[in-house]
């Protein structure tokens, strides 16, 4: 059976973590370059990881940001070269909701507001024109999505 990848978009704070464990945990790894917090090369490191659970035949979630298409290719590139499908999972969360949940978060989860700030400026909703077989968008109105 084909792999599925899904990308993750989504300012900090918007809920991807949650989303993940709520809807995917039981089917996919979860690749996210936050387990790597200080390593160095954890974007080559995380390309390295999908690349062999892809050869493993699992199913895969990459956790992170993913603001744009620069971030996004390299994953859609390597899912195709598995022959696996992929899609975008975008949380579209107003920015004061993202800066609202990451304010109440606690320890390393909270991150610096210009993080999130910078994330905003270069976000762009995927498209299938990336070359995602379907891109899905969840808008959030206070529900549980
Ligand atoms: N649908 C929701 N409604 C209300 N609160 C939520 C919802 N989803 C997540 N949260 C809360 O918002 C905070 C941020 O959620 P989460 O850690 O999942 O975000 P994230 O997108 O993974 O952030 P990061 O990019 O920094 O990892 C958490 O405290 C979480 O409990
Ligand atoms: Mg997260």
């Amino acid at each position: 059976m084909r792999s599925d990848v899904v990308v993750m978009v989504g300012l900090q704070g918007c809920g991807k973590t949650t989303w993940v464990a709520a809807h995917l945990a039981r089917t996919h790894a979860v690749v996210s370059k936050d387990h790597w917090p200080n390593a160095r090369g954890r974007e080559a490191r995380q390309r390295r990881v999908l690349h062999e659970l892809l050869g493993e035949g699992r199913n895969v979630v990459v956790d992170n940001t993913n603001p744009s298409p620069k971030e996004r290719a390299p994953i859609i590139e390597i899912a195709r070269r598995h022959g696996a499908t992929v899609r975008a999972v975008f949380l579209d969360v107003p920015l004061d909701v993202c800066l609202e949940r990451n304010a109440a978060r606690t320890g390393r989860a909270r991150v610096p507001e210009v993080g999130v700030l910078d994330a905003r400026k270069r976000l762009v909703p995927p498209v299938v024109e990336e070359g995602f077989d379907r891109v899905d968008v969840i808008r959030q109105g206070g529900g549980a999505g």
